[in-house]
């Protein structure tokens, strides 16, 4: 039996096998970014994860800059979720929030009124958000967060790790990567500050090792993890040297015991970023992107990470775990219905043995 359906610790979190389940925006959340009852269905499916890390959810209204993504700043959205961690708990299940301020990458046609864009420095990112009010839109010019300003979203952080906890999450992951807020600040290109959170590889890592520790200060760093990926680029990032950017975070909270460093592949040549992981952190990893069940059984049984995450082919296969163990067909996902409202593409996809290939048989 391949080590991935063994149980194992990432800190305070005790999972009953090392496969994960990835972040996924979906974009189903109801209006005022409150979860629902198809949220509620949707990972009560895929309980059987040893880990469900939750979609990238807002910490605070100027957090949020997509159509339809969860927060949980408010008490309605904290008891929408409340749902949702009840659920997956009372079918064995463990769940952590993956917290994502969006900062630049936003519109504030999917802010409620009165929420500003910030970032490190005023700079646009290149990119175009959806809206379903106005459609493909550019993004927001955003506003230079004030010295005050950025110890305010730690604050809107730490708050959130506590409103987590309350909701009956049994942990946090800090979204580090995909051109956030947190690589905002950690690439040379979106942080042109010349303060204590700007300039050399120290001073741009600084807000996300900050907010590291407010959380784990708030919730106990065993339930804390954070992600990344080296050299992504996506929402316009670029960075002199991701690498070591890279490795400075990862040393920066070395000293906290973390449940775990979350970690994908990079796109960049020549960079390994899981053995980047392996040699400046000293955290359990979870490594993500591209995995499938032979490849996931491999890199565990060689020691390369702790715990294996997949985002895409959870989308299709609710049981994935079951799947995977004992080796049966695993189902295509319809990207049309990614990011659509309502349960169709969403929590309508079947386990395997209603499924249409059983089915067919
Ligand atoms: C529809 C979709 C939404 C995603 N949303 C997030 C997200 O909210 N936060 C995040 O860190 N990664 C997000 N990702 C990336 C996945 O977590 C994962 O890294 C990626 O799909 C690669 O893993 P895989 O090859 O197992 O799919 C998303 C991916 C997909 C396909």
């Amino acid at each position: 039996m391949s080590v991935l359906f063994e149980p194992v610790a990432l800190g305070e979190l005790q999972l009953a096998n090392r496969i994960v389940m990835a972040p996924m925006t979906r974009s189903r959340a109801l209006v005022d970014a409150i979860p629902g009852s198809d949220m509620v269905e949707y990972y009560r499916q895929r309980a059987g994860a040893g880990l469900i890390v939750a979609e990238g959810t807002a910490p605070s209204a100027s957090g949020l800059g997509y159509c339809r993504t969860p927060a949980i700043y408010s008490a309605e959205q904290m008891a929408g979720w409340q749902r949702v961690t009840e659920a997956v708990h009372a079918e064995g299940g463990r769940i952590v929030l993956q917290l994502m301020h969006v900062g630049r990458a936003a519109s504030l046609h999917n802010k409620p009124a009165g929420a500003a864009t910030v970032a490190p420095s005023p700079l646009r990112a290149r990119t175009q958000v959806f809206s379903d009010s106005h459609g493909l839109v550019d993004t927001d010019e955003p506003q230079a967060l004030t010295l005050q300003g950025i110890s305010d979203v730690i604050e809107e952080y730490r708050q959130a790790a506590l409103n987590a906890r309350q909701a009956g999450f049994d942990g946090v992951e800090l979204h580090c990567t995909s051109g956030y807020l947190p690589m905002q600040f950690m690439a040379t290109g979106s942080n042109l500050r010349s303060d204590a959170y700007g300039g050399d590889v120290t001073g741009r890592v600084r807000f996300a090792r900050e907010t590291i520790e407010a959380m784990a200060s708030a919730i106990g760093a065993g339930r804390v993890g954070f992600r990344l990926c080296p050299g992504n680029p996506y929402n316009d990032i670029e960075d002199h040297d991701p690498a070591a950017t890279a490795a400075a975070l990862c040393e920066a909270v070395a000293p906290l015991s973390l449940a775990y460093l979350h970690i994908m592949r990079s796109p960049l040549e020549g960079l390994d970023a899981f053995a980047l992981a392996r040699r400046h952190s000293p955290h359990a990893l979870i490594l993500n992107d591209g995995f499938d069940g032979p490849s996931a059984s491999a890199a565990l049984a060689s020691g390369e990470g702790a715990a294996v995450s997949f985002g895409r082919h959870f989308i299709a296969n609710p049981d994935l775990v079951e799947r995977l163990r004992r080796g049966l067909a695993l189902s295509r996902f319809d990207r049309k219905t990614l990011y659509t409202p309502g349960a169709s593409g969403y929590s309508d996809y079947p386990a395997y043995q209603t499924s249409a290939q059983e089915v067919a048989q």
